[in-house]
């Protein structure tokens, strides 16, 4: 980290190599993976400004309560109510009661951890180049100044079928193809709960929110490998943003994402079987701004590495979306325009460390 900056490798030279391969190579991180002062983490707990709160309190939702079928009618609306105040304050939840079992759960996290061991010469066949988007690797260049993330990934459009590039699916290992599909069509059904649960805890017709997504919302899967980190002082696995989807459905091994409230960052807990629901940008258009998208980070560890698999849910790019015309009022005026593909435009700013919500006010 002593060279002088012009003899400093660019960002696209760094990015041509995995973060997997330095920390192999026990090599010191480049400086561009460098996003934070010296000391800073440690003043942002001393500060208080990251929740010292008991993980406890980190908000469970259980969503086979959400539907009016399943459940005794007093449940359901204590369930709804609590699904509404907790997307308005922390624009994210645990869900369980999903109806996904754990023990597939576990076998998503099991073979993406296989894909991710094996020897890079297996994984390179997946690669994507330094500015695409699609299959693995690390993000596409960010803007000048911006920092790397600390981490690998394998980005996949897995909905609608006809949009997936079986080149990018990898063959190992052998059951990664068949789990994947299993995954999309049970993120199928669990989106349209959801979507569904969502509008009636708002009073709004069932369907409004999956008609603003459409029929062939896609549906993208991004497993992340955030190895070991020698400098988890200095270095995040991922920087502070919002989504730009609608909504993101995470399944992640152990700790590491936070999400931040009331200028707080809370470490969502790992717990066996349940989902982390993120709400993203454009659910807060939609919902006029009532729920919250939330925004995130991940944190580096020394002490181990870490897997996710985040479930990205957008509407379609040529619909036009915006907010639910019931939740106009007289103390909510209108918030947010009507807007087209706004994960498209969102993703110029997150590339220069900015969040996008701004384009799409009134
Ligand atoms: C993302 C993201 C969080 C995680 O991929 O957008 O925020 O826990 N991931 O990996
Ligand atoms: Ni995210």
């Amino acid at each position: 980290m002593a060279e002088a900056a012009d003899s400093l490798p660019p960002a696209e030279v760094l990015l041509s190599k995995r973060v997997q391969e330095m920390v192999i190579n026990q090599e010191e991180p480049p400086h561009l993976y460098i996003c934070r002062k010296s000391g800073e983490a440690a003043d942002e707990e001393q500060q208080g400004d990251v929740s010292s709160d008991p993980l406890s309190h980190f908000p469970v939702i259980d969503i086979s309560k959400l539907s009016s079928s399943s459940s005794p009618l007093s449940d359901h609306d204590g369930e709804l109510q609590k699904l509404k105040s907790t997307l308005s304050s922390w624009g994210c939840f645990l869900a369980t009661g999903h109806g996904i079992p754990t023990s597939f759960l576990d076998e998503i996290v099991r073979v993406a951890r296989e894909f991710f061991e094996q020897p890079m010469e297996e994984k390179r066949k997946y690669e994507k180049g330094v500015e695409d988007f699609e299959g693995y690797g690390g993000d596409p260049v960010p803007a000048k100044g911006q920092p790397l993330d600390w981490s690998d990934r394998l980005f996949l459009d897995v909905y609608p079928e006809d949009q997936r590039k079986p080149k990018f699916w990898p063959e190992n290992p052998p059951s990664f193809r068949d789990v994947l599909q299993e995954y999309t069509v049970k993120m199928r059904m669990m989106t349209e709960a959801l979507s569904k649960a969502m509008a009636r805890s708002l009073d709004l017709q069932e369907d409004c929110f999956l008609n603003q997504f459409g029929e062939r919302a896609p549906i993208q899967a991004r497993f992340n490998y955030y190895p070991q980190c020698p400098r988890p002082d200095l270095i995040l696995g991922l920087k502070p943003h919002a989504d730009g989807t609608g909504y993101t459905i995470i399944l992640q091994d152990v700790e590491g994402i936070q999400v931040l409230k009331d200028d707080k960052w809370f470490t969502v807990p790992t717990m066996s079987g349940a989902l982390l629901v993120l709400m993203a940008d454009q659910m807060e258009i939609m919902t006029n701004g009532v729920f919250k998208s939330a925004v995130h980070r991940v944190l580096s560890s020394s002490e181990r590495d870490r897997i996710s698999v985040a479930v990205f849910y957008t509407p379609e790019a040529d619909k036009e979306i915006g907010p639910e015309e019931a939740l106009i009022t007289e103390e909510r005026p209108q918030a947010y325009k009507k807007v087209k593909d706004y994960n498209g435009q969102h993703w110029g700013y997150y590339q220069q460390g900015l969040r996008a919500i701004h384009i799409a006010k009134v």
